[in-house]
């Protein structure tokens, strides 16, 4: 008999086909994001849980699944599941490293350049038919090229944000619990700096931790009044990782340059006053959001949970 999953989201079609004939699947919901009630309701006979990140899987989720053995996530970040609890309840938990780095690294640096350049401000200009010719001061954004990079959270994705700065003839400086080894920072150009001095000498700060207590709120308005007038805040981490309240204030009074979000502390909802801002950039969440990546997270959640339920240890188990 194929052991019995719940997926709370259709994968892409690629990993369906794979998992069709390994599992028995419930499909949580093929519309609207599935509610915590229903993730509770379904996962009781089930073995397997295959969960996105905007899914919330804490105690009470845990509790209501007594035949779990794997819950796979299909994101790098795993903040949305109560790991304590799900390993003392023998539970493994996979997620999907390595596969998104590159995706978010580039969407790092589309935000990056959008918020120096004003670029969608400048299309909505165009687009409204508001062009009327060229003119010397249309749109002055910022430099980049030869600029200070200040890379808090020096892991996979920061290391490809720090690769990508060589283009553009950048001095990076970093900062991250773990040091990286001297010979990493000879090869990546990459110099170690207090977080204090990293927000107060660089053009531009981005944000690439993993959310945990002690990065919650790590940007709130103590560290924002010491970063230059002019910086750039670019956060494709996670949302609580800002205080969001702190930073719209700080833009609206233009205590810095602009902001680029591509997360929110309490998604999908955004603070009020960040929607009528003109210095701020917001996407949706869509730092890994290419077919190509989106597929192999896909493919490898899927596969992380087919080897936990079929007594092999997942490649990428958490816990
Ligand atoms: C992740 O996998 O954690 C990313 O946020 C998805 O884009």
């Amino acid at each position: 008999m194929k052991p019995k999953v719940l997926i709370t989201k259709n994968l892409l079609p690629e990993a369906m086909d794979y998992l069709i004939d390994k599992v028995d699947f419930e499909i949580g919901s093929s519309g609207k994001k599935i509610t915590h009630q229903e993730i509770m309701t379904k996962i009781r006979d089930k073995q397997g849980l295959l969960c996105l990140l905007v899914d919330k899987i804490d105690r009470a989720v845990i509790d209501a699944a007594p035949r779990l053995k794997i819950i796979a996530n299909c994101a790098v970040g795993y903040d949305n599941i109560d790991i304590k609890y799900a390993r003392n309840k023998k539970i493994m938990v996979t997620n999907t490293p390595g596969v998104l780095t590159e995706t978010t690294a580039d969407l790092t640096w589309a935000l990056i350049f959008a918020a120096a350049r004003k670029i969608p401000q400048a299309h909505r200009f165009t687009s409204e038919k508001r062009f009327s010719g060229w003119e010397l001061d249309l749109f002055l954004g910022k430099e980049i090229t030869g600029k200070k990079l200040g890379i808090i959270g020096m892991g996979r994705i920061g290391k490809a944000v720090a690769a990508r700065a060589k283009g553009f003839s950048m001095t990076v400086i970093y900062n991250d619990p773990n040091r990286l080894s001297k010979e990493n920072e000879k090869q990546l150009n990459v110099e170690y700096v207090s977080l204090n001095n990293l927000l107060s000498t660089a053009d531009i700060v981005t944000l690439h931790t993993t959310l945990l207590p002690e990065t919650k709120h790590l940007i709130s308005t103590p560290q924002i009044v010491l970063m230059k007038k002019d910086a750039i805040l670019v956060n494709v981490s996670r949302g609580p990782v800002v205080d969001e309240k702190a930073l719209a204030d700080a833009l609206e009074k233009k205590k810095i340059w602009a902001a680029g979000l591509d997360v929110y502390e309490d998604e999908p909802l955004i603070q009020k006053k960040l929607l009528s801002l003109d210095n701020v950039i917001l996407l949706p969440h869509i730092g890994s959001a290419t077919y190509e990546t989106r597929l192999k997270m896909s493919m490898m959640a899927a596969t992380n949970l087919v080897q936990g339920l079929t007594g092999k240890v997942p490649d990428n188990l958490i816990s």
